[in-house]
């Protein structure tokens, strides 16, 4: 089993020996390796089961490092990393040779990101390497935001796992792609759509689309958490007994209070995505037969809240 604490200067030992060490951020725990060790970034996917067309995002400890790796960076990017960095942001550039083709499954571009969290910002700095890292969970579940949710289930692939708490956004990042002229947002995530385009000063096009070549990794499976999901506008007219369901700030007039998962009785949509997926979790561990969910409002973290649960509810249908 991993050990799991706060030693940094252990966790560096591993990364510097080409294990895998789980990673605390602000958004979602990560699975890291040393990004420019190929064997290493090898062992990531093994452990996640992970198709090798997905790629990995690249963490940083300081925005000013990029065009070491990356080239053609935008004036764009400065900026946006000014207002956002450290934060739930991730950059797609055009990256140089000295990135593994590995780690962007082969495409010219390479995700680059600066994580919001202490302790991992505290190892990217004792380290002369950066951390390829994607979200510490095995393909297609629901991405970890507790220490604990890493060693449930990657347990024996990770040497050790850092813990910084209690993840406080809870959505992975929102990825916007600056590799071409026009900037597009190819991930709804844990920075609001608005506060980019009011960043920007404009508006922003979305990519969400499954097929989507440009992000391989939003296959609409990938959120599930392997139990029978439906909108609550979809409900059969007579629930099964083993009902649960996941709503916003007010509890389902028909279930009991054990069957039902409120994320924010005070509203707050940041609140509610915080605890989404550790929710998620604990109603897929429950074995319901069938989870009802309430749609959020379209606004804010709202949005990604929404395409995590419509590819929850998708996959749990088919
Ligand atoms: O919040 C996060 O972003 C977390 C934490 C650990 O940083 N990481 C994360 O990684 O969510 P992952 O691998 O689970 O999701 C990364 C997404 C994938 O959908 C992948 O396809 C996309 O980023 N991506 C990575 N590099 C890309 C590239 N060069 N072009 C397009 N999409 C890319
Ligand atoms: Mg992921």
């Amino acid at each position: 089993m991993a050990k799991t604490g706060t030693d940094i200067a252990l966790a560096a030992h591993h990364l510097c020996g080409g294990k895998l060490v789980g990673i605390p951020t602000e958004t979602v725990y990560g699975l890291a390796a040393n990004a420019l060790d190929e064997l290493a970034v090898a062992g990531i996917f093994e452990a996640k089961k992970r198709p090798a067309f997905d790629p990995l995002i690249v963490h940083l400890a300081d925005f000013a490092q990029v065009e070491k790796y990356c080239e053609n960076v935008p004036d764009l990017a400065f900026r946006l990393a000014e207002t956002f960095c450290p934060g739930p942001l991730t950059f797609i550039l055009s990256k140089k040779p000295i990135i593994p083709d590995l780690v962007s499954s082969g495409h010219p571009t390479v995700g680059i990101r600066i994580p919001n969290h202490p302790l991992t910002l505290a190892l990217l700095r004792q380290l002369d390497f950066p951390l390829a890292a994607p979200s510490a969970n095995p393909f297609g579940y629901v991405s970890p935001t507790t220490a604990q949710h890493v060693t449930d289930q990657l347990g024996d692939a990770v040497a050790y796992v850092l813990d910084g708490g209690p993840c406080a956004v809870g959505l992975e990042s929102t990825i916007i792609d600056l590799s071409s002229s026009v900037p597009k947002v190819l991930r709804l995530g844990g920075l609001s759509l608005e506060a980019l385009e009011t960043a920007l000063g404009q508006k922003l096009e979305v990519q969400r689309s499954s097929s989507n070549p440009k992000a391989p990794g939003m296959l609409l499976k990938h959120y599930a958490p392997g139990v029978r999901m439906l909108w609550e506008t979809d409900a059969p007219p007579i629930l099964p007994a083993k009902t649960a369901c996941l709503r916003f700030s007010s509890p389902h007039p028909k279930l009991p209070s054990a069957q039902q998962w409120i994320l924010s009785t005070n509203g707050s949509l940041s609140q509610a995505a915080s605890r989404l997926f550790a929710a998620l979790r604990e109603i897929d561990a429950a074995k319901f037969e069938l989870i009802l969910v309430e749609r959020f409002p379209d606004v804010g973290l709202g949005l990604a809240i929404n395409d995590r649960l419509s590819r929850a509810v998708q996959s749990g249908n088919g």
